[in-house]
């Protein structure tokens, strides 16, 4: 959503972890971002410039007097860029960066360049310890360049340690936070998603149909958005977002001490998480048996604790309570008698039961009402797009 329509320079240099750049393209395109490649003379002897032309639809800068329609071609895409990327960079190239020095078309352009610039170093661990490769990297840093750290793991000269190129999701996923306003800085956010999970016995157990997808888009727009974010999270199929605290709970109980124990130093409480409100009063510790004469079973339930309500009872005038509601009827005068009982500053109602909006779905229909009286409906967007205009809203109200 964030590198929509933005002209990005992919600067592509020879490492074996070239071909992961066709892959970070390939991202940025599906994205919208309109992306121009330029390949230093090494980068070429890995992926052709073919490929890299095809999946950007833009020429491929690799030379400043051979191949460009315009003698200033670099400088029109460096004035031009929103962003630039540099996946693989190599020793070499980081050196050159580092000291201003501009002899190929890769060097020249970024030399123009005063949007933001990410480096993504790889190479072999001795070398990328080296004290000047270090060096090097600090300088830009300083510079105020963004250097995003290799992964470890067994690199292409066998070797293992520290110098692989990030996969292309990751590095794809740090320039939308590159790009992203930090709006959130300085301020703690915690989140709860996904469903809790009650047993019955060793083998079965009570829950819902949440997947979480809504907690986990808000925990990674906050991030995004400069927010010290901790996620607790009951179990769900969902990568856990980068640079984000996630910690993993199954029941409510544990829900409850996680978000109680975290809650004093939190700025925003957004309580996504779809909560079991009874548990099996008596769990078993052996499997229920069928038994051969039973047609009906019941399961004695008891209540469990109202997490939110007791955040909203022990919240601070300073911190901003969500909540959400799903429902399947009443949506807005459930929502508002939830708001009122849990003491909340706001809360996101969303209808449940649809394939498009709710519980399983990449999709959102929200209602947001706030405290003041005042309501905001969200279209049926994806879910980033919902956190994203849930948290504007949230820093609006809090002022
Ligand atoms: N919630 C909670 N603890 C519970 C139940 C709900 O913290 N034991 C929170 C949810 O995380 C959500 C809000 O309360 O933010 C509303 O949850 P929802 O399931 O819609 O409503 P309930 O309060 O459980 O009421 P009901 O099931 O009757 O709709």
């Amino acid at each position: 959503m964030r590198v929509k329509d933005k002209h990005i320079l992919l600067g592509v240099t020879g490492g074996i972890a070239a071909y992961k750049a066709v892959e970070l393209l390939r991202l940025l395109k599906k994205a919208g971002a309109d992306v121009t490649v330029i390949m230093t003379d090494n980068a070429q002897k890995f992926v052709g410039k073919t490929t890299f032309e095809v999946l950007s639809e833009n020429q491929v800068l690799s030379d400043l007097y051979f191949d460009t329609e315009s003698s200033v071609k670099h400088i029109d895409l460096a004035t031009r860029a929103d962003a630039a990327i540099i996946a693989p960079a190599t020793a070499n190239t980081i050196a050159k960066l580092a000291h201003g020095i501009a002899d190929d078309a890769l060097s020249t352009t970024l030399l123009a360049v005063t949007a933001p610039v990410m480096i993504c170093p790889s190479m072999n661990t001795d070398m990328y310890q080296n004290i000047r490769v270090q060096r090097n990297l600090d300088i830009l840093e300083t510079d105020g360049w963004h250097i995003l750290d290799p992964d470890a793991g067994v690199l292409a000269c066998k070797t293992v340690g520290a110098g692989r190129l990030p996969e292309p999701w990751f590095i794809f996923d740090r320039v939308e936070a590159m790009l992203t306003p930090k709006d959130l800085t300085g301020k703690k956010v915690l989140v709860s998603a996904g469903p809790t999970v009650e047993a019955i016995d060793p083998v079965r157990f009570i829950s819902n149909h949440s997947s979480g997808k809504m907690g986990y888009a808000i925990a990674r727009a906050a991030e995004k958005r400069g927010g010290q974010v901790t996620l607790v999270s009951g179990p769900v199929a969902l990568a856990p977002p980068v640079n984000v605290e996630r910690i993993d709970v199954e029941t409510c109980e544990q829900m409850a001490d996680q978000m109680l124990a975290n809650l004093e130093s939190a700025d925003i409480i957004i309580k996504v998480a779809a909560v079991a409100d009874y548990k099996p009063l008596d769990p078993k510790t052996s499997k229920i048996k069928k038994q051969d004469n039973t047609k009906d079973l019941s399961i004695a339930m008891t209540e469990n604790p109202d997490i939110l309500k007791r955040i909203g009872q022990n919240k601070t005038s300073d911190q901003f309570l969500v909540g959400f509601a799903a429902e399947t009827d009443d949506l807005e005068k459930n929502a508002l008698l939830k708001m009122e009982k849990k003491n909340l500053d706001m809360i996101a109602a969303n209808l449940v039961g649809s394939s498009d909006s709710g519980f399983k779905a990449d999709t959102n229909k929200v209602k947001l009402f706030f405290r003041d009286g005042s309501s905001f409906d969200i279209p049926l967007i994806e879910k980033d797009k919902v956190a994203d205009i849930l948290i504007d809203h949230v820093i609006e109200k809090m002022g």
